[in-house]
Formats: C-alpha cells, structure tokens, sequence
C-alpha cells in the first residue's frame, strides 16, 4: 500500500549544523507514527521540513518527500500551498503561535475552508461548528465569536485540531499537542487524536519527547537523537525488544506501575543532546552511551532486527543483512 507520507533520507542543515541527519520514516492511512527524542534532536525541523515551512536560513535535502506517492520535492510554491493546510494539516505545540489574536476563532476556521474550497461563508461556518462538536467544544456558536485568549489551553488546542479538520486532511501533523496541557487534558486530547484516526483514516505524524505517550498511541515509532532516526518500528515490538541503549535509556526513564516502587528514583540519560557539526563521524550518541568502544568513532551500520524494526548501533545484534 503507497504510504501517506514517505521521508527518504531528510537533512536539514542550518550553515554547518546538521539538524536532522538521513531521516527516513513512513506514515500509512489510518496509522499513527510517532517520533520520539530529546529537546533539541530536530523532531520540530523534521516536521517543518516535510510541511516546507522551514526558516529562511535552513537548507533541506532528501532523497524524496512524497505525499501519497507524489513527490512534494518537485511541488511548486503554488502546489505546496494547495496541499499545506488541505490535505496535509498541522498542529503546533503552541497554539498561540498559529491561531492570530486579532481575529475570533470562527472567521479564522472559516478563512482555513475558503482558501482551499470554493463554499458560501455559511456552509463554512456550518462545518465549523460541526467540528468543534466533534472535537468536544460545547456551545460552539458562542466560541465562534470568541477570540483565542478567551479560551483555555485545552480548548485552544481542541480549535487547533478542528481547524486542522475543516479541509478533511489525509496526513495530520501534531507537534507535541499536549505538553502544555495538564494531565486531564492531555489524556482527552490523546484518545480523541485516536478516535480521528480510525473515523477518518487520517495518518497521524505526533511527535513528542514522552515515550509514555508513545507507549499509549503510536503504531510506529521513530527515535530520533541528535538529527538521525536511530532506531525504528512497530511500537509493541520496540518496547518489547529495544534494541538501541539510547532507547533502553529513554525506556528507563519512564514510570512502569509495579515496577518503579514509590520514592525509588527513575533512570536518566547523563548529558545533553550534542551539536552535529559538519565533518562529525561515527556515532553521536558514544558520549552518553554506557557501552560506547572504539569502534563506535567509526561510521555506523544499520541492522534490521525483523520485519520493520530497524537500529543503527554497532553492537546491535543482525537478522537478515546490515544494511
Ligand atoms: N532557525 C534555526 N536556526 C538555527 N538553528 C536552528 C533553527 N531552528 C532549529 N535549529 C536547531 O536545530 C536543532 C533541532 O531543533 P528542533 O527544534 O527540531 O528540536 P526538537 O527536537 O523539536 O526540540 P524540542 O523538543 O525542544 O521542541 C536544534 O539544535 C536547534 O537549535
Ligand atoms: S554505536 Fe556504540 S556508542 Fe553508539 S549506541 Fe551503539 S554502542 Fe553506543
Ligand atoms: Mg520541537
């Protein structure tokens, strides 16, 4: 089946930082895939460069960007603009930062639908409302002259997904939907985000640094550190097998009921992120890694582990061809 969404080899670079590194990733119809790192590993930059929403002062390469088999590389400023906020939609973390406060929220859900489909202001506004419904926004009407910082967090965000809706997407793209949200909230947010998917077959595209939302709504996952997907696959098999120590780090610090006893301190992953530079070879993770050798200062290979569970880690152990 030809994915929604198929990365091949995305770097991003900024001057001479490496922000994402040979990023290769799938999202298919009616799943979601999450990409899952630390702050700072080029998780916003992958997003922003499938979307072709990056800083002026960013270069972007890949193999291919295709969107439902079309590759958006070869899309004309025009074309992107038809796709983006149409057919691929995207959610960012801060709503404030994409809803515009000068107007309500009903002109700016009215606005998304009319720039991409021709219909009266009234079929629109019609569409709106039904959406918020749907999303659990109550008395629509009334929000619908309201403007954003009327609302809370929760709701922003809610608008956020509607408006993200009003065009009927088939790739949703949602930038850390929940950190700002308590922990309610959030949980809400999540289980309607899966509601959507399997109600309107949307591919979902969630990206966070918490692998206990992963755990909760990813069908794939993608751990990304230091710009390059380091480890990759069906999310039981990932957590059941974690092949990569960054991960196995990333999977300790998560808080298992019956596991972690109370008072008992959490893992944690020594250091930060480091700054891919041009010219860095080998593996960026060998200055936290607690097995890091010599061998880990040279280029590493990738192993795939079974039917789409891929690592890139010189210890990692191979089934089928290193790749
Ligand atoms: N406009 C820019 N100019 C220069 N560097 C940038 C720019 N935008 C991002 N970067 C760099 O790219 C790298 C990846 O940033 P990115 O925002 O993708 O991280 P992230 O994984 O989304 O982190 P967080 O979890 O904090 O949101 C960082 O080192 C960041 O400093
Ligand atoms: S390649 Fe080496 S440093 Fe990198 S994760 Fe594997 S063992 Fe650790
Ligand atoms: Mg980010």
């Amino acid at each position: 089946m030809t994915p929604i969404l198929d990365v091949r080899n995305l770097a991003v670079r900024f001057g001479p930082t490496l922000a994402v590194r040979n990023a290769s990733f799938t999202v298919q119809k009616g799943e979601t895939h999450c990409i899952v790192g630390e702050s700072g590993c080029g998780k916003s930059v992958t997003a922003l460069a499938i979307m072709n929403l990056l800083a002026r002062n960013a270069r972007r390469d890949a193999q291919a960007i295709r969107f439902n088999g079309q590759d958006m590389l070869a899309y004309s400023d025009r074309q992107m603009e038809d796709v983006r906020g149409n057919r691929m939609a995207m959610i960012f973390q801060e709503p404030m930062t994409s809803l515009n406060p000068s107007f309500t929220i009903g002109s700016q859900m009215i606005e998304v639908l009319r720039r991409h489909h021709a219909t009266t202001r009234h079929e629109a506004e019609q569409r709106a409302i039904a959406l918020m419904q749907r999303v659990g926004i109550t008395a629509p009407h009334m929000r619908l002259g309201q403007y954003p910082h009327q609302l809370s967090g929760g709701l922003r965000q809610r608008v956020m997904i509607a408006m993200a809706l009003m065009c009927d997407p088939e790739l949703l793209i949602a930038d850390e939907p929940t950190t700002a949200l308590d922990v309610t909230v959030q949980a809400q947010i999540l289980r309607l985000l899966a509601e959507l998917k399997q109600e309107l077959g949307l591919g979902i595209l969630l990206i966070t640094h918490d692998l206990g939302i992963v755990a909760r709504v990813a069908d794939h996952v993608s751990v990304m550190y230091a710009g390059e997907v380091i480890e990759s696959g069906r999310t039981a098999q990932l957590f059941a097998n974690p092949a990569h120590p960054y991960t196995r780090g990333l999977i300790d610090c998560v808080p298992v009921p019956g596991k972690i006893r109370p008072g008992e301190a959490l893992g944690s992953i020594p250091g930060t992120v480091p700054v891919m530079k041009d010219g860095f070879s080998g593996c960026a993770f060998r200055f936290r890694c607690p097995q890091a050798s010599e061998v880990c200062t040279q280029a590493v290979p990738r192993h795939a582990l079974g039917s789409d569970h891929i690592v890139h880690c010189h210890l990692a152990p191979s089934q089928g061809a290193g790749q």
